[in-house]
This record gives C-alpha cells, sequence and structure tokens, in this order.
C-alpha cells in the first residue's frame, strides 16, 4: 500500500493496484493449499489456455453450441473481445470472476490467475 502514495500517474496507481490485489488475492505460489490443474508458462497465450482446459469449469455454458451471454470461450476472437489486452482491471473476463463477480463461483485461483496472465500480457492468441 505505500507504493500507492509514490507520485504515479492515475492510471499506473490504478495498475499497481490490481496487481497488488491479484497478487496477494492469488499468489502465484499458492502453497500446497490449492493444486493447479494445470501448469502454465509465464506469458500463456489462448492457444495454451485452451490446450491447458483452462476454461474447463466454463465450457459447460460458453461453448460453440450453448454460447451464454453470446460468449464461447473456445473461441479466441469472442475471449478476446472480452478483454481489453494488457489491462486486467478493465477487462470483463477478469472482472466476471473477481470476488463479487458473475462468474466467481465458476472460477478458483488458478483459473482467475491465468485469465490475469493472458490479459496483462496482451490477450495473445
Ligand atoms: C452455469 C452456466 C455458466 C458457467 C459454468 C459460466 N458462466 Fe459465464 N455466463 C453465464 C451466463 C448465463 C452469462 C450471462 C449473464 C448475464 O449477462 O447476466 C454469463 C456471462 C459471462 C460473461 C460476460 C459476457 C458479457 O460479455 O457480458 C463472462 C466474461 C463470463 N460469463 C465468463 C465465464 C467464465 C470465465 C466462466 C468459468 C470460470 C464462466 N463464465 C462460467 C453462465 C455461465
Amino acid at each position: 500500500m505505500l507504493l500507492l502514495s509514490c507520485n504515479l500517474k492515475k492510471e499506473k496507481k490504478k495498475d499497481v493496484l490490481f496487481q497488488y490485489l491479484n497478487e496477494n488475492l492469488f499468489p502465484n505460489n499458492f502453497n500446497n493449499s490449492y493444486k493447479c490443474q494445470f501448469v502454465l508458462s509465464d506469458i500463456p497465450t489462448f492457444s495454451e489456455l485452451k490446450e491447458k482446459n483452462v476454461f474447463s469449469n466454463c465450457i459447460s455454458c460458453h461453448s460453440d453450441t450453448n454460447p451464454k451471454g453470446n460468449l464461447n470461450l473456445q473461441s479466441y476472437e469472442q475471449t478476446r473481445f472480452r478483454t481489453e489486452p494488457y489491462n486486467p482491471q478493465t477487462s470483463i473476463l477478469y472482472l466476471s470472476v473477481l470476488p463479487g463477480g458473475k462468474m466467481e463461483q465458476y472460477s478458483n485461483p488458478c483459473i482467475t490467475d491465468a485469465i490475469y496472465k493472458w490479459i496483462k500480457n496482451g490477450s495473445k492468441q
């Protein structure tokens, strides 16, 4: 929190705040308390998320045959469209899985962290 009182531009402050929030809610090292079903590279692409089934909890409602909220999480274009690349904090995909978000109940720290990393690195294909 000390960091936030430095002389940073407003947007930068917001970015630092969200990074702080994400890292503390969902530390990279989940210790032994949470075993992720997948291990991602530091800069994951959408292909990697797909290959490692990161959205397996979501697919029953967000597939090409059943795209609830008009969102098919198997489609790069549709998923990318719910993000602002490099800015998880303004991306509906990330906000939806944060505590208090509509999709929180279907996510877990591993999925939320994966979404954060994907967007943070530019929502690449
Ligand atoms: C049981 C069904 C179900 C599951 C499972 C589910 N969702 Fe959803 N999702 C919905 C419905 C229904 C909506 C539309 C809700 C609304 O607009 O009020 C929605 C909306 C969304 C939206 C907003 C789309 C938009 O542009 O408005 C996002 C993002 C989203 N879901 C992501 C996810 C993610 C990520 C997961 C898995 C962690 C997930 N959902 C799991 C049913 C589900």
